[in-house]
């Protein structure tokens, strides 16, 4: 579809619940940094909007482990965040916050817009209540015996351990972690938003982009992970959701007798888009409807057809199904909103072999980053950029970003630029060349420059930025290329015309890096515009070869990068390792393991005649594949020598690409009863091995052994 003139672009709120690390930055910051930018050279008209989600237990819990009020802690990480991101050159349009008046109202006033339009059903039912903290539990506040894998330390909304959604009731021995007491059930209310009316009109409108008849977006245009993330959830039948909470922190449930309730984090979360845009239109004196509001409503403000903006949301895959169907419904349900068009999310980032964890502090915090090597924020963005989890999970290393700093930055568009600005200043007094006549490799230079460039903004429509910067390198390697070619330094005694015309082909070489690099290495272009003399240009200039006339004075040849040596990149790799705790700051929420059990302490000792009711043999995998909406887990197919290879489900997802696994001899639990996880029938367990840093690795026998092989 054709990209309109106005772009309504988020990024998911962060939880100001701690700094900001490498992985939020590569997983959805960058990204839409990355497209904004591009979208802003094409002469776009983009509002770019972010801000903290300061609400919800995710804030609660933090305050609770720092000892502080929620209030503190958003203040904190708040100021944090803003800075972090403006330090690294992620420039939205307004970094706003959920605690805000502004946002209060708007939220309250969307709740009851929908209360009004019969969005809700109330719903009167048993929750957990800690009588000693005097408190309802948020399902996060409750632990308890996982009912499908006995994990003790299950959470009320999921078990980390097998990645089974469960619900507070289904837990075994619930527990209170406010207060370690056990919770009463006590009777409630809550407003359920009434997804399942809305089944039929999302499942047509994501997947055919159809909405009331008109065509809103191309589903073509999605990625395939949200589609699939979204549809599966779709075909277990979307459910009434409860949208108010009983808690203390959060919006207040604007009704009379609902005192002591705040609205669901999910529900005034992304309103809180809206109340941000409120408040830049209310600073900039001007209208905020424009960036919102459809065809249909915004008529009334002179809106027509085309003036409709196109809504994209940039996020991480854990909010996929939030802002695909859950925000689309309640704006839907609202009314005179436009729907989002695209929803581009992206998979996780690990750092150095392992998932990157907050609570054991194993992660590259920006703002440290920033610190510790300042004026170096390009050569972070780039090695992001060129890792970017688009298709799948990817990894960041120290080792991995000094060597694409010494040879991409420094060789590829360091060494061109400098190569073009000493010979100019050289040969012409740093005064541009004028070019004479084009031969055969001059038109080829140029087919090649403008090729990338064209591609360049296809991939960037397409969300392939990591194409897309590598797209925008190979202007550099053309440029370098053609030096190399045609040797400037030796023709110049022989040729001064030819050697005229390279050079003044080379600096317009160079204008055009300063177009298509800016998106990617915003301070790095600001200097080569500099350098060049020229000022911000539009991107369709990145089309032109005559951007630096003859005569134009250049300045000083400068390193647009300096190489990084073992000597700086070890000691990073070093306090990594020093500044992991694996007892240290507790989990920010449930997607994070705690660290390993003294040993006794869960399991009391067994008799040998138990352990020998144990069937464990030594299979070999000869087939795995995902199973679709659970990221954790892998369907196996294991031959231990029977006539039907049995199928095995298994939460190692995060830790092996199916693709490496057949041909691994494992261990089975032969004899576990069956069981249906996500509606496959698992018929054992395969025993793993997890150390203190989650690292998780097949228990296997160091030789081969025959299928069915018995372990005693
Ligand atoms: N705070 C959430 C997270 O970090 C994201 C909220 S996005 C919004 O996962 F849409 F709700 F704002
Ligand atoms: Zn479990």
């Amino acid at each position: 579809m054709k990209t309109p003139a106005r772009h309504t672009v988020t990024a998911a709120l962060p939880y100001a619940n701690g700094p900001l690390h490498i992985g939020h930055i590569a997983g959805a910051y960058l990204p839409a940094d990355i497209y904004v930018r591009n979208l802003r050279q094409r002469g776009k008209e983009v509002l770019f909007i972010c801000g903290s989600d300061e609400h919800g237990a995710a804030i609660t819990m933090r305050a609770m482990k720092e000892g502080t009020t929620p209030q503190a802690i958003v203040d904190k990480y708040h100021a944090l965040m803003g800075q972090a991101f403006k330090d690294f050159g992620i420039h939205f349009d307004i970094y706003d916050r959920t605690s805000s008046e502004l946002h209060r109202e708007t939220s309250q006033g969307f709740f009851l817009k929908l209360l009004e339009n019969g969005a809700f059903s109330v719903q009167e039912e048993q929750q957990y209540f800690d009588e000693e903290a005097k408190q309802f539990l948020a399902d996060r506040y409750i632990m308890g015996t996982c009912p499908k894998c006995g994990n003790t330390d299950a959470y009320g909304d999921q078990c980390e351990k097998c990645g089974s959604a469960l619900s507070p009731k289904d837990l075994i021995e619930p527990r209170s972690t406010l207060s370690g007491s056990k919770p009463v059930l006590k009777s409630t209310k809550h407003w359920y938003l009434k997804m399942d009316e809305a089944q039929q009109w999302v499942e047509q409108w994501m997947n055919t982009g159809v909405l009331d008849g008109a065509q809103h977006h191309d589903p073509k245009e999605w990625k395939a992970s949200v589609l699939g993330q979204c549809n599966s959830w779709l075909k277990d039948g979307l459910r009434p959701r409860a949208m108010t909470r009983d808690l203390d922190w959060g919006v207040p449930v604007p009704l009379e007798g609902a005192e002591g309730k705040v609205l669901y984090v999910w529900l005034d979360a992304p309103i809180g888009y809206i109340s941000a845009t409120k408040r830049w239109a209310q600073e900039h004196n001007t209208d905020w409807e424009r960036w919102w509001l459809s065809r249909d409503s915004g008529s009334e403000a002179g809106m027509t057809k085309e003036d409709e903006p196109r809504l994209v949301h940039f996020i991480g895959k854990d909010n996929i199904v939030f802002h695909a169907i859950i925000f689309p419904i309640l704006l839907k349900l609202h009314g005179g909103y436009v729907l989002p068009q695209n929803v581009p999310a992206n998979e996780f980032l690990n750092l150095e072999g392992r998932k990157i964890s907050t609570s054991r502090n194993w992660a590259v915090w920006l703002h440290e980053y920033i610190q510790r090597w300042p004026d170096r924020q390009d050569e972070l963005r780039y090695c992001l950029a060129t890792i970017i989890p688009e298709q799948k999970d990817s990894e960041f290393t120290w080792k991995d970003f000094q060597e694409k700093n010494n040879s991409e930055l420094v060789s590829i568009v360091g060494n061109f630029v400098q190569r073009v600005f000493v010979l100019s200043h050289k040969y012409y007094e740093g005064k541009a060349p004028a070019a004479g006549e084009k031969v055969d490799m001059d038109v080829a230079l140029w087919s090649s420059v403008h090729g990338s460039v064209e591609e360049v903004a296809q991939h960037i429509d397409d969300f392939r930025l990591r194409d897309a910067l590598s797209s925008a390198m190979n202007v550099a390697r053309a440029g370098n290329k053609y030096l190399s070619d045609n040797e400037p330094w030796k023709l110049e005694k022989t040729d001064p015309e030819r050697t005229r015309t390279i050079l003044a082909n080379s600096l317009n070489v160079a204008a055009v890096l300063s177009i298509v690099l800016e998106p990617f290495l915003p301070h790095t272009t600001a200097k080569l515009r500099r350098m060049l003399g020229i000022g911000t240009l539009p991107w369709d200039d990145a089309f032109r070869s005559d951007l630096i006339g003859a005569g134009q004075e250049l300045g000083k040849p400068e390193h647009l990068f300096k190489p990084i040596t073992d000597a700086e990149i070890q000691p990073e790799v070093e306090r990594l390792h020093a500044a992991e705790s694996p007892a240290g700051f507790q989990p920010a929420g449930p997607a994070e393991a705690t660290g390993l059990k003294p040993v006794g302490q869960s399991n009391p000792n067994i008799a040998f005649d138990d352990f020998a009711k144990l069937d464990l043999r030594v299979g070999t995998i000869t087939a795995a594949e995902k199973v679709p909406k659970a990221d954790k887990l892998l369907k196996l197919t294991i031959d231990l020598g029977e006539t039907t290879p049995r199928t095995v489900v298994s939460g190692i997802a995060m830790h092996y690409e199916p693709e490496q696994l057949p041909g691994q001899q494992v261990v089975l639990v032969a004899n576990l009863e069956p069981r249906k996880m996500r509606g496959v029938e698992s018929q054992g367990m395969v025993l793993m091995a997890e150390d203190a840093s989650g690292k998780l690795v097949f228990v296997q026998p160091k030789e081969m052994v025959g299928p069915g092989g018995e372990v005693r």
